[in-house]
């Protein structure tokens, strides 16, 4: 589901300025291409500093989709109902499924899934920061739906329009079941607000925990983003941080109203002048203390992230087996 804006250093990926210059016909093709509004394809030839930005960008989300199974998976067990089981269950799933796209769509910039799952795995490569953030009841779980989910297809949908043309398709479907994540959470709150005063009381502390790591989701000020300007000429970013956090603050205030809860900001309100809402200042050192891997839950996001994957080692190993035996009857049969 979810990006934060994406433009993060990685440790694994390497300065781009060490990137060789393209052969001149190919660089003016691809210029206009781009400038065209055209597709890149995986075929096309490709600016190096282009694709390694790609594989960072695509593989940073892939990695953020499957981490972020965690903190509302942690709840599917524990959900009130039914109902809100299934709901939940089949959002986790999704995510899941959108980190499978994503890594499809990194592995057509030549990269691998083992190596793409190694960087996140040594954490070379970085994931949403807001997933390093607890679930502590249950109304964290339609807070992330609304809010979490919210923002994220604030930063996606515009990523439906990428110059990368596998990584745009992936992103039409992704953002369609975004809708659907964010609306089950907004729903899911609307009956807790006309519950109990308890329920309401659960719902408020959530918000007041979760809006401030949602705003950072953004990623940092556009003075400060080290990739931003690049990747707007590259036809990969399309709005800049500073006016996607605009655009859901905006979005998010009448949807507070409705639910009827108190967003946590004292300086939020509207400016007529600018004919949007003012907001007061994010807490930056907060969010590169978690980006740098001291948030609440980092490390056991990681660690429950290789376990999963060193537990799944069984059924790659089964499912090679099986593919080998195939290759081999068929082989067989050929002769
Ligand atoms: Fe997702
Ligand atoms: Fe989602």
């Amino acid at each position: 589901m979810y990006t934060q804006s994406l433009d993060v250093p990685d440790a694994s990926a390497p300065a781009l300025a060490a990137v060789p210059s393209a052969p001149d016909a190919l660089q003016t093709r691809f210029d206009e291409k781009i400038d065209a509004d055209q597709k890149i394809e995986p075929q096309d030839w490709m600016p190096e500093a282009y694709r390694r930005t790609l594989v960072r960008q695509i593989s940073q989300h892939a990695h953020s989709e499957i981490i972020g199974m965690q903190p509302e998976g942690q709840w599917i067990s524990r959900a009130p109902s039914l109902k809100r089981k299934a709901i939940l269950l089949a959002k986790v799933q999704d995510e899941g499924g959108h980190g499978l796209y994503l890594y499809s769509a990194a592995e057509t910039l030549g990269t691998s899934r083992d190596q793409l799952l190694d960087a996140l795995h040594t954490s070379k490569a970085k994931y949403s920061s807001i997933f390093n953030y607890p679930t502590l009841q249950w109304a964290d779980v339609g807070v992330i739906g609304w809010l979490v989910d919210g923002a994220a297809i604030m930063n996606q949908v515009p990523l439906c329009r990428c110059s990368y043309g596998p990584y745009a398709r992936a992103m039409i479907r992704i953002c369609k079941e975004e809708s659907f994540h964010q609306r089950q959470g907004f729903e899911s709150l609307m009956v807790q607000m006309q519950g109990t005063p308890e329920q309401r009381a659960m719902v408020q502390d959530a918000v007041n925990r979760w809006w401030w790591p949602v705003l950072a989701m953004f990623g940092p000020p556009d003075a400060d983003s080290t990739h931003g300007a690049q990747g707007m000429r590259w036809g990969i970013k399309r709005i800049s941080n500073d006016d996607l956090r605009q655009k859901f603050v905006d979005a998010t205030v009448p949807q507070a109203a409705v639910l009827g809860v108190t967003l946590p900001d004292p300086d939020l309100k509207w400016n007529d002048e600018r004919q949007q809402h003012s907001y007061g200042a994010i807490d930056w050192d907060d969010f590169w203390a978690v980006v740098g891997g001291n948030g609440p839950c980092n490390k056991e996001r990681l660690a429950n992230r290789v376990k999963a994957h060193e537990d799944g080692q069984w059924v790659r190993d089964a499912a090679q087996a099986y593919a080998a035996k195939q290759q081999a009857r068929l082989l067989k049969e050929a002769a």
